[in-house]
């Protein structure tokens, strides 16, 4: 028999939880804990839970009670926090969702839909969550080499990782030359030629042991083929098998991408929700910027699935931030700043600049960046999902 799951509920109003604990007394398979000094002995409890479900009322004293939600969801992975809030507002439900809440729901609640919610988070503590098409893909692209890309995804990916608290892919399609061990200072045991000859045996467990885990993080990297020959035997329906694939397991994919306009590079660009396509304020970069976008308008990709990350940014730049937008005839998504020295120091230490120099202001330009994104994806996943909750917000 399957134990109980525990449940614990904390609210500044009475009324609240007590109509909380009638709800969860009709429910045979949860037990409601109640009496506890303080935040400590919850968490303490919660550390020695199995399974359990922490009911966070943000209603009042938003940022404590934030600060709790960030501090379970980082450290206990048996627990499941529901927020509720009789403000349910999409700026509030974001930063609840940041902090590691992976569901929401408005304060009158609704006895039927409060059940059902409780019924899906009981049914996901004892299985392993499948992301399914829940994953984006973010590819980093140019057709100039040099230029950004590897430091970028680098980045980015760890800091999707570290921000989202979900399991991230980076993945280098450099495939004659690929960089990422090398800023990342990894020797991965297996690489993308011997996971596409593995296509057929491949789940959860598979990935995540092939797959090089970067120090304790939720960050899983999967290298480029060590032989040329390896790399020319990869086809492009492989490429978009294996992203199926780690969908499945991932709720990011960050590709490295090849600077080039080869096949399997553009099935992986097809296969991307997002392209950040990277340059710089000189002319030969924007020419080449702008001559992908016309290719990737040739390609019909979605205007709005190309976004222009500007790399290494100095406020008096010869060309300014204006002219290369008139170039390029988009607006620039991102500024990264030019800062050299650190960026080299990292890459020659092997360690990303988020992990070595977290406070220079190329580690914090990524890291609002994988904010920035992370913001967004839930607003469209809430738009999705809570839409008639948000009613008019
Ligand atoms: N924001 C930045 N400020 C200053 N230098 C930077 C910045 N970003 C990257 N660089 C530098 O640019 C160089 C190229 O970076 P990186 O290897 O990430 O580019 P790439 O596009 O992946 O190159 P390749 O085409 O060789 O794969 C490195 O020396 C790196 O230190
Ligand atoms: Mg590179």
């Amino acid at each position: 028999m399957q134990s109980k799951v525990s449940v614990i509920i904390l609210s500044d109003n009475s009324q609240t939880r007590t109509l909380l604990k009638m709800y969860f007394d009709e429910l045979d398979y949860v037990s409601v804990l109640e009496d506890f000094s303080d935040y400590t002995d919850i968490y303490d409890t919660l550390c020695t839970d199995d399974k359990s479900i922490l009911v966070v009322d943000v209603s009042d004293g938003l940022e404590e009670k934030l600060n709790f939600i960030l501090k379970v969801s980082n450290n206990i992975r048996s627990t499941r926090v529901l927020a509720l809030s009789d403000n349910p507002s999409v700026d509030l439900i974001v930063k609840v969702m940041r902090a590691g809440a992976k569901d929401f729901l408005p304060l009158p609640l609704i006895k039927s839909e409060f059940l059902d919610i409780v019924d899906r988070i009981n049914k996901s503590l004892y299985c392993v969550p499948k992301n399914g098409s829940k994953c984006k893909i973010i590819s980093v692209f140019s057709n100039k080499g040099g230029i950004g890309k590897t430091s970028i995804a680098t980045n980015l990916a760890l800091e999707l990782a570290q921000i989202s608290k979900e399991k991230v892919a980076l993945i280098d399609l450099n495939f004659q030359l690929g960089d990422i061990t090398t800023f990342m200072e990894l020797k991965p045991s297996f690489d993308i030629s011997y996971m596409l000859q593995n296509l057929d045996r491949i789940n959860d467990e598979f990935l995540l042991s092939t797959l090089e885990r970067y120090k304790q993080t939720n960050l899983f990297v999967l290298a480029d083929p060590p032989y040329f020959k390896q790399a020319d035997d990869i086809k492009p329906v492989q490429i978009v098998k294996l992203f199926n694939i780690l969908k499945e397991t991932f709720s990011y994919i960050v590709v490295d991408a090849e600077a080039s306009f080869d096949a399997k590079n553009i099935a992986a660009l097809t296969e991307s929700d997002l392209i950040f396509l990277v340059t710089v304020a000189n002319l030969p970069a924007l020419r080449n910027s702008q001559r992908c976008l016309e290719l990737f308008d040739k390609l019909g990709f979605d205007k709005n699935k190309i976004q222009i990350l500007l790399n290494r940014y100095m406020e008096n730049d010869e060309i300014s931030e204006e002219d290369v937008e008139n170039v390029i005839g988009r607006k620039i998504y991102w500024k990264i700043p030019n800062n050299y020295f650190t960026m080299m120091s990292a890459i020659n230490k092997g360690i990303p600049v988020c992990v070595l120099n977290p406070n220079s202001n190329v580690a914090n330009c990524y890291k609002n960046l994988a904010i920035n994104l992370t913001d967004n994806i839930y607003r469209d996943n809430l738009m999705k999902n809570y839409e008639n909750i948000l009613g008019g917000n």
